[in-house]
């Protein structure tokens, strides 16, 4: 890696507070279960209440970042809000999480929006300013958070989510180095997947998305390998961890494998066995043992690749310092990026700090039926005053909720 570092300091997440477990949405449909729990790979799926927004889950999930990690809010210079669930066309989900957050007022602060990629051009952009020389000693505050919502009934159902990644970019990073030169960088207009101003309900061509997704994971492989010089400085050979984009669990093996092939420079025939067994057996130990949290959070959009971080730094151990990972970033409609980094010295020893498993074990397990009321409760949570909404009718438990919707800025601490 070039010298002078840059990466990732803080991570946390914040979810919603009920779930529904994947083998009850499956009966309820009359699916075969494990058409779900296998062939998707999804276990159970977070669902945010009408009292649970983007700015809501943002804000919380950038408070614990910050106190977990023993960050004064008067350090950070930069706050971006990656997003593709906006609550004003106008006005940043960014400059409502500033002030919840008590940022000060020199702190340049934006939403970034690309689909998924939203929080990987936040990210970069954070990068850059450091590397720049215009952080001056602060750090950025980058945070992933979004609804993912296609509709009941609909084959994308079951790849809903919801939930925020929050990350805190700065030059001495804690817990992630990354390499500030090798980005491989992809974009290509196609209609995979959109969300227009009239619908809060994402429209997808389900198939044709996983197939732009893996050009996407080609196109910028080889964009990364040309700016490296060589695919040698890549090799997953030399990882630890492969991190992918993770709309749902299965996404991740299919990823995989094009990696893979785009190493090796050939498709592997579906009747090459032994390729399908290194293939396997490098999932295995890259990449699945970190799709727990995935797997019973759903598709969190902007955030699902960074959960899948926070499931490995939270497992992070003294012998994978200095380890390298990938990562690699898509976004619908479509924007992609491949990057690399390495596990910083001393990062062990803050695992235990942005393991969110007591936040997830303290979910509550919705019915379908209770989780089709929230879903039309949602639908008319923008047409009625905010205080008809009750945290307590959907007995939640935490400190913020429903902020920034409408005109109205609603903020409950019960
Ligand atoms: P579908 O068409 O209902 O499912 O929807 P399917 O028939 O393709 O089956 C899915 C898998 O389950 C298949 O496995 C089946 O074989 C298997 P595969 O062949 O892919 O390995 N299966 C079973 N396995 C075990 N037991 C059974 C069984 N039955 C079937 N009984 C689809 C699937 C993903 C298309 C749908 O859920 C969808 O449209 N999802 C939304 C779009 C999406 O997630 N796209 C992913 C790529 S695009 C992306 O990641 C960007 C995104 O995050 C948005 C953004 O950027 O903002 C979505």
């Amino acid at each position: 890696m070039a010298a002078g570092s840059v990466g990732i300091d803080a991570m946390a997440f914040h979810g919603p507070e009920c779930f529904v477990d994947m083998a009850d949405l499956a009966t309820a449909r009359g699916v075969d279960p494990a058409k779900f729990t296998k062939g998707l790979g999804q276990l159970e799926m977070a669902v945010a209440t009408p009292c649970e927004d983007t700015v809501s889950l943002a804000t919380v999930a950038g408070r614990k970042a910050l106190s977990a990690f023993d960050i004064d809010p008067k350090e950070i210079g930069t706050l971006i809000v990656g997003t593709e669930t906006g609550v004003d066309h106008s006005k940043p989900v960014a400059v409502y999480v500033h002030e919840l957050l008590g940022l000060p007022n020199n702190c340049r602060t934006f939403e970034t929006k690309h689909a998924c990629y939203g929080a990987m051009a936040g990210l970069t952009s954070a990068i850059d300013w450091i590397v720049a020389g215009r952080a001056h000693g602060k750090k950025a505050l980058i945070i992933a958070s979004d609804i993912a919502r296609y509709g009941a009934g609909t084959p994308g159902e079951p790849t809903q989510g919801a939930g925020a990644v929050a990350m805190v970019v700065s030059e001495r990073p804690r817990l992630l180095e990354i390499d500030k030169e090798i980005f491989g960088d992809y974009t290509r207009q196609v209609m995979d997947f959109w969300r227009p101003l009239y619908s809060k309900y994402a429209f997808t061509d389900g198939h044709y998305s996983i197939d732009c997704y893996l050009d996407a994971l080609t196109g910028a492989w080889h964009d990364a390998a040309a700016k490296a010089g060589s695919a040698e400085r890549l090799a997953m050979s030399a990882l630890d961890a492969c991190f992918y984009h993770v709309p749902f669990v299965k996404m991740a093996r299919k990823a995989h494998q094009r990696h893979w092939e785009v190493e090796l420079g050939r498709a592997i025939p579906k009747d090459d066995e032994e390729y399908a067994m290194k293939v396997t057996d490098s999932y295995g130990v890259l990449v699945s043992p970190w799709l727990t949290l995935n797997a019973i959070v759903g598709n969190i959009y902007t955030g699902s690749l960074f959960l899948a971080l926070i499931d490995y730094l939270r497992a992070a151990a003294p012998e994978r310092e200095g380890r390298g990972v990938s990562m690699f970033s898509y976004g619908s409609g479509c924007g992609a990026a491949f990057c690399f980094g390495a596990v910083a010295e001393g990062a062990a020893a803050h695992a235990a700090r942005l393991d969110p498993a007591a936040e997830l074990d303290a979910r509550r397990r919705l019915s379908v039926e209770e989780y089709e009321e929230i879903l039309a409760a949602c639908d008319k949570a923008d047409t009625i005053d905010g205080e008809h909404l009750s945290p307590s009718q959907w007995q939640l438990r935490g400190d913020l909720f429903y902020i920034g919707t409408r005109n109205h800025i609603r903020q409950y601490y019960p």
